[in-house]
């Protein structure tokens, strides 16, 4: 049985009156299948006292997703980078076993894309070449075609930077002419300066009054708070600042949009968000729908989580760890060879 929740016009179903925060779904999901096909796994049928959780349902949509994408195809799949590919401000080490799974998409002419906040304006892409040169050298020794190496790409910083992979001289920058959305190009500078000092001087002044133990880091087209050496910051202090950011910046009514995001242990203010950086990707590699492309995350909790907004131009998987992504593109593979 194929449930099919919300059209894609946004037609009303049930749960759109149920839940009317819910957004487009870009397929239908095949959920009973998914179910019987996780339920060694979620043993949903054996358990007598423990009620479906919402970590059942995420990874019944999740799986339901997968399956729908695994009989239809998959053009292109953006991967969020902490939490996601790697434990939370780790690199991609060489024995990380997401690799093997991240080139055998490759080798089946996927777009795989690490989309990640982490913003690093230098040409060079030495931050990034350093962060997953696991990846890279694995691509790297493979035996994937050229054509296929081709496909890894990295974007940073929302939608900010695009490297893409070359097989002999790895991550090269990609000119912003020929990737961003034509809207992108005509932000104005001095917008996009005011949306930086107004998220700064709020981190500032949450820094003071909350007395959180960090210190201002400000970029290019970023700016946030990082903690002092060795320091956790608390969640509710975490939380505090960044509702108290995005309150202050969503009264200015600014045109250029921004991510205002709790990072685990760091908040962010980053100009574009991930949406658009789906969406870019999508024209720049001429994906014709949606439903094509698929994004996985672990931050989908609400708008202030930075891969909520991808939701918005692509499917999406959530997952809550490195090991989840595995154990999910798995899932995806065995589908396949059905
Ligand atoms: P993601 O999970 O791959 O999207 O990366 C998010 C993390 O990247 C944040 O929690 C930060 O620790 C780190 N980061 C480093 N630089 C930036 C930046 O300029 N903007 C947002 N996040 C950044
Ligand atoms: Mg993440």
């Amino acid at each position: 049985m194929i449930v099919q929740i919300v059209s894609e016009g946004g037609s009303y179903s049930q749960l759109k009156m149920l839940v009317p925060s819910i957004t487009t779904f870009w397929t239908p999901l095949p959920l009973v299948k998914a179910m019987y096909a996780l339920e060694p796994k979620l043993c949903l049928a054996k358990r007598s006292f423990v009620a479906p959780s919402f970590n059942d349902v995420r990874a019944i949509l999740g799986g339901a997703q997968l399956n729908y994408l695994a009989d239809n195809g998959l053009d292109m799949v953006s991967f969020d980078g902490d939490v996601t590919l790697y434990e939370d401000g780790q690199p991609l080490l060489p024995d990380n076993p997401v690799i093997s799974r991240l080139i055998q998409l490759l080798s089946r002419g996927i777009y795989v894309i690490i989309l990640t906040a982490a913003g690093y304006p230098s040409r060079t892409g030495q931050e990034y070449t350093d962060r997953f040169s696991g990846l890279l050298q694995a691509i790297e020794d493979s035996d994937l075609k050229d054509g296929q190496k081709r496909k890894l790409h990295v974007l940073g910083g929302e939608s900010n930077y695009l490297f893409a992979y070359d097989p002999l001289h790895g991550l090269q920058w990609v000119d912003a002419d020929s990737w961003m959305l034509p809207v992108m190009k005509t932000w104005p500078h001095d917008e996009i300066l005011e949306i930086l000092d107004t998220a700064e001087e709020t981190l500032r002044s949450c820094i003071q009054g909350l007395n959180i133990d960090a210190k201002i880091v400000r970029k290019e087209r970023s700016v946030g708070f990082v903690p002092s050496l060795g320091q956790k910051l608390r969640r509710e202090q975490l939380e505090e600042a960044v509702l108290e950011t995005q309150a202050t910046l969503q009264i200015r009514n600014f045109t250029v949009p921004f991510t205002a995001f709790n990072g685990g242990n760091d908040i962010w203010c980053d100009i574009g968000d991930k949406k658009l950086g789906v969406l870019c990707l999508q024209h720049f590699f001429n994906i014709s729908h949606p439903s094509r492309c698929l994004h996985v995350g672990d931050q989908f909790l609400s708008a202030g989580n930075n891969d909520y907004k991808a939701r918005a131009a692509a499917t999406t998987v959530w997952v809550s760890s490195p090991h989840e992504t595995i154990e999910f593109l798995d899932y995806y593979f065995s589908f396949l060879k059905k």
